[in-house]
């Protein structure tokens, strides 16, 4: 059997005496992190076992699976896993827990881009009960410090990755981020980090097309679901979120860059209280590309503040000083249905467009936005917006034909 070859050529390498790999009964290639010294006892560092573990997965050729068994711990440091790999498909099933280090010494650098992450992996299939926890919170405490956090699971392209049915809590930043992942399906996701945790975004997409988000229940700090540059034909359905900076497109056409984000269609989504904006589009003046073809449709509101919003004047420097410019991210093709509930900012719609170029057909129809206070009365505003409607509350008669 290949894969036991391979443990044995890496045994001797690694383990010092060829006897040591007779410890391993392996069938139908499934590799268990615990059979190369990963310990799972919430304190010792098991970040050289998963190594060995992954090469051994990565050599194998028929469809091996890597096991996290339930029950345990396992805590990392930072860590990589790279592809490409031989066999098309590798499962990755999750059923134990992963921990981050217990201090923000242990992480060794303060300059980190990621904790975990898989590159070049294809027909990757990461699944089970388990949860990754981040342990962000020592990263947040000294968030003025270290403005630069660590994302928690990152996948450079890894096409046709699969994952589902995890748990992820308190990142230091973002949680999943996915870069280049082409026909990837994130599903039965369970993302939760406290409303106030700093820039612990659900899920960010980025240089990738034909993307399926679904199912999922997202609760953080900041955007759910964050979908920037160079993105297309996103679905995204059935999916919760709050707390949270909702479901983002954006920010696109920062410092002047060339941007491209379109087909991405968002259904049967909710925001749940504490759900600071709902659908956002947002691009910073000066920026070239488009964002177009962009439907949501479906979508219930518990008390969210700012539920839609475009956003063409994008700027989070602080203090905030970005320039009025000529070129500008081009907005067209959103379309807006089926949208209910409260909010408790009275601005509920607000389609701010740049002043060069404005964005063209918004269609708005079928929303009824309420105040979650009584006596309120909610709002549109809208700046340079073309488009048409049907019923809207509240009216959004300020749309230019
Ligand atoms: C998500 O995970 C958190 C943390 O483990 C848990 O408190 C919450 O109940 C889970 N939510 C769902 C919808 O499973
Ligand atoms: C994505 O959503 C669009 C619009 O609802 C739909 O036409 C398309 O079939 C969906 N794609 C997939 C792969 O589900
Ligand atoms: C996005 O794609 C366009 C067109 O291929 C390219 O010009 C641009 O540099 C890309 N943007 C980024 C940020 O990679
Ligand atoms: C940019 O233009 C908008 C719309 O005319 C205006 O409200 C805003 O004050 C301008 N910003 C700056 C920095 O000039
Ligand atoms: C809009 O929603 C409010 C609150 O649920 C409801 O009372 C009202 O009848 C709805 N209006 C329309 C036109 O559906």
């Amino acid at each position: 059997m290949e894969l036991l070859a391979t443990i044995l050529i890496l045994c001797l390498v690694s383990c010092g005496t060829a006897t040591s790999a007779t410890r391993y009964s392996l069938s139908n290639d499934i590799v268990d992190v615990t059979k190369f010294g990963a310990i799972g006892d919430g304190k010792t560092d098991n970040s050289q076992a998963f190594i060995k573990a992954w090469k051994a997965v990565c050599l194998a050729t028929t469809n091996p699976t890597l096991t996290i068994p339930k029950g345990k711990n396992f805590q990392l440091k930072p860590v990589e896993f790279n592809g490409p790999c031989k066999s098309s498909t590798i499962t990755i099933q999750v059923d134990g827990n992963i921990v981050g280090p217990s201090s923000l010494r242990e992480w060794g650098s303060r300059q980190l881009d990621t904790w975990l992450k898989l590159s070049h992996v294809n027909g990757l299939v990461i699944k089970g009960s388990g949860q990754i926890d981040g342990r962000g919170e020592f990263w947040w405490r000294a968030a003025n410090k270290l403005p630069r956090r660590p994302v928690a699971l990152t996948f450079v392209d890894c096409k046709n990755l699969r994952l589902s049915g995890l748990t992820h809590i308190n990142s230091p930043g973002a949680h999943i981020s996915v870069v280049g992942g082409d026909g990837s399906v994130l599903s039965n996701l369970n993302i939760t980090a406290p409303g106030s945790s700093p820039n612990t975004d659900g899920i960010d997409l980025s240089h990738s097309t034909n993307v399926q988000i679904l199912g999922s229940n997202i609760a953080t700090g900041d955007d759910c679901i964050c979908i920037s540059t160079n993105s297309s034909f996103i679905n995204i359905t059935n999916v919760a979120c709050g707390p949270g900076h909702g479901i983002s497109i954006g920010s696109l056409g920062k410092d002047g860059s060339t941007d491209i984000v379109e087909e991405v269609h968002v259904k049967d989504v909710s925001f749940k209280p504490g759900a600071t904006s709902g659908l956002r589009i947002k691009t910073w003046q000066g920026g070239h590309g488009y964002a177009r073809k962009i439907s949501y449709d479906g979508v219930t509101l518990e008390g969210a503040s700012n539920p839609i919003i475009i956003d063409q004047f994008y700027c989070d420097r602080h203090p905030p000083v970005c320039k009025n410019e000529t070129s500008a991210v081009q907005i067209s093709d959103i379309t807006y249905t089926n949208v209910h509930g409260t909010s408790i900012s009275d601005d509920s719609i607000s389609l701010k467009c740049s002043q060069s170029i404005g964005c063209t057909n918004l269609v708005l129809n079928d929303i009824n936005i309420t105040s979650a206070s009584r006596g309120i009365v909610t709002k549109s505003t809208c700046f340079n917006a073309h488009g048409k409607h049907g019923p809207t509350i509240p009216s959004v008669d300020c749309l230019l034909p």
